[in-house]
């Protein structure tokens, strides 16, 4: 038996389509969304992802604002820049790429940003929100994991999940998503006894712990939905943390690397975007 590939790259496709549509029909009322994208320092891969959104974000009808910093730019003065973007009506959304360099305090500076404009959902309060069941903004990557799951297994109710890696800004937020949708989770990590045999007991199984080809295809139960959350480069390319030829051979359903996930995380945070900008004009 070979494993249903979930299909990101057109899921995602789909997805920034309705959202075309849902600023199209904003531009009637003279409303524009903006994101703004705060880029400090020279990491490669983070240049990437951030012209990867401009592109996006222009691509369905919104702006985007990008703010690229030096390397030593001081805490004060980003500081300085998230509070101008909190009080400037064009800007809807607020991202500053993670991760931030050594001398800034990084939730110093997330927490800066207005929970309304907060669309990575990763201020304290957003965060509590979730946790909590209130209307939160929701962390990226977690939502579109979760739309997936809701598309390819319908109610996620009762099932067994289990998601490995307790990251802020996945393995947690992916555990208190799966929660709300009435899953059994299971948060596993570096300290986990006998992984493989708790994967064997998922019917989601969620991998995020940034180690390619960690999830092996005996970890897996048969008919298993797995969402493979691993961007690693290596010398045969990106490969995910699941060994995918060997887990499709036993799964139900099987996100690629690349392809599965990645590109929804853009779509989401566009749909964060449009969210914000719906909820700031009321
Ligand atoms: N760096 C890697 N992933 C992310 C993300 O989802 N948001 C931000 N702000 N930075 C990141």
């Amino acid at each position: 038996m070979s494993a249903t590939r979930i299909d990101g790259k057109v899921f995602a496709a789909t997805l920034r389509t309705r959202i075309a549509e849902g600023v199209a029909a904003m531009a009637d009322r003279g409303i524009t969304p903006g994101l703004a994208v705060v880029l400090v320092g020279e990491d490669p891969a983070s240049q990437v992802y951030v012209r990867s959104k401009g592109k996006m974000t222009r691509e369905v009808g919104m702006n985007s604002y990008e703010h690229r910093l030096p390397d030593d730019t001081s805490q004060g003065d980003l500081l300085a820049l998230v509070d101008q973007l909190n009080k400037d009506p064009s800007v809807n959304g607020i991202l500053v790429q993670l991760p931030l360099p050594r001398h800034i305090d990084e939730e110093a500076v997330i927490n800066e940003i207005l929970p309304e404009k907060d669309v990575d959902g990763f201020t304290v309060l957003n965060v509590g929100r979730l946790a909590t069941g209130q209307k939160a903004m929701v962390p990226c990557t977690p939502l579109g994991c979760l739309m997936m799951l809701r598309d390819q297994l319908g109610d996620l109710s009762g099932k067994n999940a289990v998601v490995v890696g307790r990251s802020n800004i996945v393995g947690k937020p992916m555990a208190q998503l799966l929660l709300r949708d009435s899953a059994t989770v299971t948060i596993a990590h570096s300290r986990t006894q006998d992984l493989p045999g708790l994967c064997r007991s998922a019917d989601i199984l969620v991998a995020a712990v940034g180690r390619p080809h960690f999830v092996k295809g005996d970890w897996i139960k048969p008919g298993a939905t797995v969402i493979d959350v691993g961007i690693n480069r290596t010398d045969d390319g990106l490969v995910g943390d699941v060994d995918y030829a060997e887990a499709e051979q036993v799964a139900g359903a099987i996100t690629p690397v690349p392809g599965g996930v990645g590109p929804m995380t853009i779509a989401c945070l566009l749909a964060n975007t449009l969210t914000a900008t719906a909820r700031a004009n009321g």
